[in-house]
C-alpha cells in the first residue's frame, strides 16, 4: 500500500480535479480487495479433473475411508503418505497431531481432493472421491485453513463467502450460532465493519470466529480445520473453543490441532509421524498408552 499511497500523492501534483484521483484510488482499492479474494481461492484450487461419468452425491453423510492410500507430490519425490487404511465414521471428530512436515495437511488435502492419491483410494460415503463432481465435493467438504481466515471486506461479506448470495438474516444467524453475534454487533459498524480497517479491533480469536461463521453458513458434512498455531489469550481461547464446538455439531471433522483444548474435545486422535499414522485412539487411551501423544500431552500441560 505504501507504493500506492506514494503514487496517489505523486499523481495529485499533476492531475485535477482531486475527485477523480480519489475515485481512481477507491476503484483501485476494491480491485485490490477482489484480487486478494481470487488469489486466496486460486492458491488452493484442486489440480484434479472432474470425472466423465460422475456419481451424484447431493447430501453426504460424511463417512471417510482411505483404502491402501499413499501419496507423493512428484513422481520422483518420496511418499509423504505411506499406504494407509483409515476409516472415519460420519460425525466423528478427529484430531491430527504431529510434527511439522509429518503429513497432516497432506491427509487433509487428499480428503478435499486437492490432489489425487498415488496409490489406493479415498472415499466419501463409500464413493471414490475421483467419481464425484467438484461441485458435490466442495459442497460436502469444507476446508478452513489458517491462511484463508479472513479476506478484505466487511464482516458480513466474509461470512457470506460460505454461501454466496445468502441473506443477511442467514449471515447473522450463522454468526449467532457459533457465538460471534454479540461481539460483531459491538463493532463500530457491526456486520458492516471492515475487518482490515485500522482500529476495527478484530482480534485473532474474533477473526477465527468469523471464519467459523462462514463455515457454519456453508454447512458441510465434512469440516477440515487447520487450526491456527498463534496462541490466544485465555478468554479468546475459551470463546473460540465454544464457537468450534457449535461449528462441529454433528458433522465429521478432521482438525489439524495445535491446541490441547481442541485435542481434548476430539473423539479420536491420530498421531502422524513421517507419513504414517503411528497412534490412533481416544485422547484418554493414548495418554494411558504412554507413547508419542502422551509425551506431547505432558509438554502441552507444562506450556
Ligand atoms: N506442495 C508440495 N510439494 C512437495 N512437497 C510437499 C508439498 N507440500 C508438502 N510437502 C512435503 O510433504 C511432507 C508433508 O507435508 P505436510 O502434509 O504439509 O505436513 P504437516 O501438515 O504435518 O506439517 C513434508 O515433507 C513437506 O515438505
Ligand atoms: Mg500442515
Amino acid at each position: 500500500m505504501g507504493v500506492l499511497v506514494a503514487l496517489v500523492i505523486y499523481a495529485r501534483r499533476f492531475f485535477q480535479p482531486i475527485d477523480e484521483i480519489a475515485n481512481f484510488y477507491n476503484t483501485f482499492q476494491s480491485a485490490v480487495a477482489a484480487l486478494e479474494k481470487i488469489a486466496a481461492l486460486l492458491a488452493e484450487t484442486p489440480a484434479v479433473r472432474d470425472p466423465e461419468v460422475p456419481t451424484a452425491l447431493p447430501r453426504a453423510r460424511g463417512q471417510i475411508d482411505f483404502e491402501d492410500a499413499a501419496f507423493r507430490y512428484s513422481a520422483t519425490g518420496p511418499l509423504v503418505l505411506k499406504p494407509v487404511d483409515l476409516h472415519i465414521p460420519a460425525g466423528q471428530t478427529v484430531a491430527l497431531v504431529g510434527r511439522t512436515g509429518a503429513g497432516k495437511s497432506t491427509i487433509a488435502k487428499l480428503i478435499a481432493r486437492f490432489y489425487d492419491v498415488t496409490q489406493g483410494s479415498v472415499h466419501l460415503d463409500g464413493i471414490d472421491v475421483r467419481e464425484l463432481t467438484g461441485e458435490d465435493l466442495t459442497r460436502s467438504v469444507v476446508m478452513v485453513t489458517q491462511e484463508a481466515y479472513l479476506f478484505s471486506g466487511t464482516v458480513a461479506e466474509n461470512i457470506e463467502l460460505g454461501r454466496p448470495g445468502a441473506s443477511r438474516a442467514d449471515i447473522e444467524a450463522a454468526a449467532d450460532a457459533i457465538g460471534a453475534g454479540e461481539f460483531i454487533r459491538a463493532l463500530p459498524e457491526g456486520f458492516d465493519t471492515d475487518v482490515n480497517k485500522r482500529g476495527g479491533r478484530v482480534s485473532a480469536g474474533q477473526r477465527q470466529l468469523i471464519s467459523f461463521a462462514r463455515a457454519f453458513l456453508a454447512d458441510p458434512s465434512v469440516l477440515i480445520l487447520d487450526e491456527a498455531t498463534s496462541s490466544l489469550d485465555i478468554p479468546s481461547e475459551r470463546q473460540v473453543q465454544e464457537g468450534l464446538t457449535s461449528l462441529l455439531g454433528s458433522r465429521t471433522a478432521v482438525i489439524i490441532a495445535h491446541r490441547l483444548s481442541t485435542v481434548m474435545i476430539a473423539d479420536r486422535v491420530l498421531v502422524v509421524h513421517d507419513g504414517r499414522v503411528v497412534e490412533d485412539g481416544s485422547p484418554e487411551e493414548l495418554i494411558a498408552a504412554g507413547g508419542r501423544f502422551a509425551a506431547l500431552y505432558r509438554a502441552w500441560q507444562l506450556a
